[in-house]
């Protein structure tokens, strides 16, 4: 990874410092850009959240060989673990590489890998349109992620999500935080639970509802038909004041596990991360920010060569907590100090 790093450094330049913490220290406020909203507390709460979990360790047991598998929402995975929905290449990462190479390095390397990849939406047009033709090429295998427009700028959307062939949607319901579109004149706004239901009704596809953060939206995503939730503060890109994902993610496991997918993001940086989500409740987990500076600095190589890095920090993560499966992580993992 380290020449997919300096590479990425370079390419990066005046956008993100591929620090070798990605923390939300030096980017604070950088957005556009890859840094978290104003102070970037939001951003740097979710990595306080995970760096506060430690793991029992035990190594008097039989596992060896971990089985890192699972299925989520009808798709056998290899790893726990999706690249999160990310646009804007030229506004968010300095454009040195376009697009298209961009979306199409994550979704093909997250193929090839055995994971999925997401794709994500804004102003202007082309991020969606260039997720969804690559989507589209790769026979269906990505996820969409499309923001909360007005009805009509949605439901076009929908369609043309659909005529990708993929049969996985979502809304990242908290891009409703996104003042700078409506000043763009492309308002985002939340939607009620019964409007919600017909969203997701009329899409007639899995849908994802990603920015889940309180266990009051977590039973109302259930109520509206939601398949998956993602436990989720945008990376810190849209409120400064949420807590970390891993904060709140405990209490909305309690409240909806087994009733939809769960899934969470933000702060995730190693298969150690990948393992304390999956102990606090996820089904799985998304990373954001380290997969684009791979995508960036190593095209479709680099993100198959973060995928292994993950791959193998979670299995050594899962030896070293006895774990057998990351379909079946317990929550007893997690040290708790008497
Ligand atoms: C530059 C940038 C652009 C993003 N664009 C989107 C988007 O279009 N749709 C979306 O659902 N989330 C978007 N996100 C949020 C990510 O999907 C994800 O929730 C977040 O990056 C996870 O945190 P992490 O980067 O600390 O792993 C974006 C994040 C960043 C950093």
């Amino acid at each position: 990874m380290k020449e997919i790093y300096e590479n990425a450094r370079k390419l990066m330049k005046g956008y993100c410092r591929v620090c070798p913490e990605c923390n939300g220290n030096a980017c604070a406020g950088e957005v556009p850009g890859m840094g978290g909203l104003g102070t970037a507390a939001a951003f740097k709460e979710n990595i306080k959240a995970l760096h506060a979990i430690r793991l029992n360790m035990r190594l008097i047991h039989d596992v060896s060989e971990p089985d890192t598998a699972i299925s989520l929402l009808g798709r056998q995975m290899a790893l726990p673990l999706l690249a999160a929905p990310i646009g804007g290449v030229s506004f968010n990462m300095g454009g040195q590489v376009s697009e298209q190479a961009y979306i199409r390095a994550i979704l093909n390397g997250c193929k090839e890998k055995g994971i999925m990849g997401c794709t994500g939406d804004g102003v202007p047009n082309f991020i969606h349109e260039t997720g969804l033709a690559e989507i589209q090429a790769l026979g269906g295998h990505g996820i969409a992620f499309i923001k909360p427009w007005a009805d009509k700028e949605l439901f076009e959307k929908i369609q043309k999500v659909r005529d990708t062939g993929t049969d996985t949607m979502g809304i990242d319901i908290d891009a409703a935080g996104l003042i700078t579109l409506k000043q763009m004149g492309r308002p985002v706004f939340p939607r009620g639970i019964e409007k919600l239901r017909q969203i997701i009704q009329r899409s007639s596809m899995k849908f994802i509802l990603k920015g889940v953060m309180t266990v009051k939206d977590a039973n109302a995503a259930v109520e509206a038909g939601a398949d998956a939730i993602v436990v989720s503060n945008h990376g810190g890109r849209v409120f400064e004041f949420t807590p970390g994902a891993a904060s709140v993610l405990p209490a909305i496991a309690d409240a909806v596990k087994g009733q939809v997918a769960i899934l969470a993001d933000g702060g995730v940086r190693s298969g150690g991360d990948v393992l304390k989500l999956l102990a606090l409740g996820a089904d799985a987990v998304m990373i954001g920010r380290p997969f684009c500076v791979a995508a960036v600095g190593g095209l479709q190589a680099g993100v198959e060569s973060y995928i292994d890095k993950i791959r193998t920090e979670l299995e050594q993560a899962m030896v070293l907590t006895g774990v057998k499966k990351a379909s079946q992580v317990p929550g007893n993992i997690i040290f708790q100090s008497a």
